[in-house]
């Protein structure tokens, strides 16, 4: 069969497709900040526990259920703009995956409720319980992930649907190489942002042994996630390897930026700078959610582009759309001002 036949239409969108690709690239590089520093300081206050140091897991675990919250958030933003101008991929791979997929959200919903109970009834609980709930919640949310990952990487396969008519419902991406790689980086990452987490908690407390704790972490993952990052580039088909070195100059150039970016963010980690690495991580994250976009339109190359999409040019939703981030964002910036002058009086 002919994977191409596969393919369900592009629906027309209403302006043009770059700024959809601009705020998806945006919002995800945010979701993955969040997720990052959710995922990323439990895992490592899990491993401090385990090591006999409780008072970082403790730490932590307060400030969880918040991270969470915003990480689903922002994390909405960019799933409705992938299904907006990908929406004839992402819908076909969430469909294949069926019950993987679906599940979850009941596996966040137990991760959610694992955070919370663990933060409210840190007192009550007895100790064995606790690390159980904590570490079967972190495990979840390492499951929900990995479907993102296969999810990701499915839609970028139409040659990878074919399982479903040979009799299977609900399978994942298995089978591509790129997938195991492209997970473990993004996991690695997670350690060396929660890291980073973990050393601003510690300088806002005055903490000097969660800053130090917060450094290692975050130098050895993301050492480690250099050479993750070479095996993500060879593990990926050889036309979209190639475009990034030199086959095509704006992906060159975006994954050039990006490694550069990363090797100032090392260097200031070394200098145990936690608030010049925030910005220099935060910048790096962005660009790397850039080169990520390029390997899915690289990918996605022979089977569609997004110049192929009609565009109906109604641009006033757009300019609402714009009025109420501009809106809503200095209401958020006066009610945050408003927050901590409250807490400056109770202090
Ligand atoms: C809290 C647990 C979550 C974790 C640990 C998590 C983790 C991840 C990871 C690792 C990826 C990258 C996958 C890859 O490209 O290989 C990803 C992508 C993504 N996540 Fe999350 N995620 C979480 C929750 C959510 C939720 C609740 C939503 C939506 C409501 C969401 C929306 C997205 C979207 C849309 C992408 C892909 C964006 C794109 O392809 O540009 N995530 N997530």
């Amino acid at each position: 069969m002919n994977p191409a036949s596969l393919i369900p239409m592009a629906e027309a969108i209403p302006i043009h497709w770059a700024w959809f690709d601009v705020l998806l690239i945006t919002t995800f590089a945010a979701h993955v900040l969040f997720m990052n520093a959710l995922l990323g300081s439990a895992a490592i206050g899990l491993v401090q526990a385990a090591r006999g140091q409780a008072g970082l897991i403790r730490e932590v675990g307060m400030k969880l259920p918040p991270l969470l919250a915003l990480t689903i958030n922002l994390g909405v933003a960019p799933l409705l703009f992938l299904q907006v101008n990908y929406g004839n991929f992402d819908y076909v791979s969430s469909v294949l995956m069926g019950g993987w997929w679906l599940a979850v959200i009941f596996v966040l919903l137990y991760s959610y409720y694992g955070f919370y109970l663990y933060k409210f009834k840190y007192e009550t609980m007895g100790k064995g319980l606790r690390l159980v709930l904590f570490g079967s919640s972190v495990l979840g949310l390492v499951y929900v992930g990995f479907m993102f990952s296969n999810n990701m990487t499915l839609m970028l396969r139409p040659e990878g649907w074919q399982p479903y008519f040979d009799g299977y419902g609900g399978f994942l991406n298995w089978r591509d190489p790129a997938l195991y790689p492209r997970f473990l980086h993004m996991m690695v990452g997670a350690l060396a942002v929660g890291g980073l987490f973990v050393a601003l908690l510690g300088k806002h407390m005055k903490n000097d042994g969660f800053v130090e704790t917060g450094m290692w972490w975050f130098i050895r993952a993301t050492m480690v996630n250099l050479a993750v990052g070479v095996w993500f580039l060879m593990a990926l088909p050889d036309k979209v390897m190639l475009a990034f070195m030199g086959g095509n100059l704006p992906a060159t150039l975006t994954l050039v930026a990006g490694l550069a970016s990363a090797g100032v963010l090392l260097y200031a980690g070394f200098r145990m700078e936690p608030m010049r690495v925030a910005g220099w991580a935060a910048l790096t994250v962005f660009l790397m959610a850039f080169v990520r976009h390029w390997v899915r339109v690289l990918y996605l190359d022979p089977w569609f582009t997004m110049d192929s999409v009609p565009v109906t040019n109604q641009y006033g939703s757009f300019y609402l759309f714009l009025g109420f981030v501009a809106g809503g964002g200095a209401l958020i910036a006066y009610m945050l001002k408003l927050y901590y002058k409250s807490r400056q009086g109770r202090a």
